[in-house]
This record gives C-alpha cells, sequence and structure tokens, in this order.
C-alpha cells in the first residue's frame, strides 16, 4: 500500500483530502495540519519555505511517504520547486489557483480570483497570471483579490467573521473593475475557501461558477503514483492518520464534519 503525504497549514488542505480519498481509495494518508504557523499567508514566503521542508522531511522519515501533495496553494506558491529539487524520486503534487480551467469556463470574459497575500504576491501566481491571460483564446480579465483574515475566520469555524470577510471581498472584487461585465466564474484559490463555498454561493448567485481544485489534483497524485501503487482493491475506507502541529481540536472537528472521519489527532514533532 502506498503512503501519500498531505499539508497544509491547518484544515484547509482538508479539501484537497477530501477529493483525494475519493479518488485514490487504495492508498493510505498521513495529513498535516500545521496549525501552530497558521497563517501561511501572511508570513514571509522564507518562512513558509522552512515549514515545508520541515514538513516534508518529517514525513520521508517518519511516515516513509511515497508522495506529497502540498494542499495549500501559499505552500506551493514559496516551496514547491525547492521541494522538488531537494527531493528527487519523490513526486510532489502542488497546488494553484484554477485561472486556466476558469478562463475557459468564463462567457462574460471576466473571473474573480480569491487567494492569500502570500499567493497573490508570490511570482509563481504572477506568472501563472500572465500565462493565463495570455493563453486564453478570448478575452479574459482576471480580478484578483488578498483575502487577508478568510483562511483563520475558516479555520475558526467563525461562520459570522467568514461571512463577513467573504461580503467585504466580494464587494472589494466588483469595486475594483466596475466598467467589466459581471464575474460569472470565482476561483477559490486558497484551499480554505471550499469550505465557505455555501456562502460565496449565495452571495454571488447562481450565475457565478465557483473554481476550486480538489478533483483535478487527486487525479494527477493517482498518474504520478508508480502503477503498481493500484494492485489491491480496497478492503474499506483509506487507513488516514491525522498529525497537528498545534491543539488537535480543531483538525479533529474539521475530519468529523468535513470529512465524516472520526480519528485520533496526533502531534508533529518541532
Ligand atoms: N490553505 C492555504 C492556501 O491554500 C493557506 C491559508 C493560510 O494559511 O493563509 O493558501
Amino acid at each position: 500500500m502506498k503512503t501519500i503525504g498531505v499539508f497544509d497549514s491547518g484544515v484547509g488542505g482538508l479539501s484537497v483530502l477530501r477529493a483525494l480519498l475519493a479518488e485514490i481509495p487504495e492508498a493510505r494518508f498521513v495529513y498535516v495540519s500545521d496549525s501552530a504557523h497558521a497563517p501561511y499567508g501572511a508570513r514571509p514566503p522564507s518562512e513558509v519555505l522552512d515549514r515545508a521542508l520541515h514538513i516534508t522531511r518529517q514525513l520521508r522519515s517518519d511516515h516513509a511517504i511515497d508522495a506529497l501533495v502540498v494542499a495549500c496553494n501559499t505552500a506551493t506558491a514559496h516551496a514547491v520547486d525547492a521541494l522538488r529539487a531537494g527531493h528527487a524520486g519523490l513526486p510532489v503534487v502542488g497546488v494553484e489557483p484554477a485561472l486556466k480551467p476558469a478562463a475557459l469556463m468564463t462567457r462574460t470574459g471576466h473571473v474573480g480570483v480569491l487567494a492569500t497575500t502570500g499567493t497573490v504576491h508570490s511570482g509563481r501566481f504572477q506568472r501563472l497570471l500572465s500565462s493565463a491571460e495570455a493563453g486564453a483564446s478570448q478575452r479574459v480579465h482576471f480580478s484578483v483579490q488578498a483575502c487577508e483574515g478568510l483562511a483563520d475566520a475558516i479555520e475558526c469555524f467563525d461562520e459570522a467573521r467568514t461571512r463577513r470577510l467573504c461580503v467585504h471581498y466580494l464587494a472589494e472584487l466588483h469595486r475594483s473593475n466596475p466598467d467589466l461585465p459581471p464575474i460569472d466564474a470565482l476561483v477559490l484559490g486558497c484551499t480554505h475557501y471550499p469550505f465557505a463555498a455555501h456562502l460565496l454561493a449565495e452571495l454571488c448567485g447562481p450565475a457565478v461558477a465557483l473554481v476550486e481544485t480538489g478533483a483535478p489534483v487527486a487525479r494527477r497524485t493517482r498518474a504520478v503514483l508508480p502503477l503498481d501503487a493500484f494492485a489491491h482493491e480496497p478492503a474499506g475506507p483509506a487507513p488516514l492518520l491525522l498529525l497537528s502541529s498545534g491543539p488537535p481540536d480543531a483538525l479533529s472537528n474539521a475530519a468529523d464534519r468535513w470529512l465524516g472521519r472520526r480519528e485520533p489527532v496526533n502531534a508533529l514533532p518541532f
């Protein structure tokens, strides 16, 4: 059985793990929530890089992972190249905002993007934005909104604060380009945001498609695993080990609520 390591700053990566569990039920998963260092979106890139390197070393030495999924847009932006360079032979799958799929979907030619400050200001995201604008078959405009605090509100299960911030950032998004046609696709460029999808859908209305990345990332992960990874039939739900660098309750409650899995949470060694 292959072991897949998955990490995020907190519980947001569970939106990717949910898709992985459905796509690869033959695997064993080790999920790390680095909540003692969350949110990543407001941290300097070098700190996020250090955390990503540390977590990957732990996952390799203690859990002998066969593949790594960086279930965090911010950590992917700051660390995926270094992880690949430092861990040759380990398949590393990153997550990035789904700008190109959204460009294919939009009919109005106007796409909204919500992401963390760290992602929005990263060179990797700016390159992705230029390439999505240049590669689109029609003229597409991306309105990009950094959402300070939104991942943290979701992490804390603070529904009132999450709603307030969604209202605020959607208003900012609309204010930034009032002369353009309305957006009809909204990219959720942080893995926490799918857990606010019910609020975003209600606030945006049915004409706006919410675009997230869990399912394509899960398909990509399956594709990079060696073929013998699927030699046996799954005998039940995939084994799942939960690790957290912070208090265990947030991760255990989130896994229960969003994955329907009540699992013990172990401490991630610092
Ligand atoms: N879930 C993360 C992302 O996809 C990070 C959120 C944060 O810690 O700021 O960017």
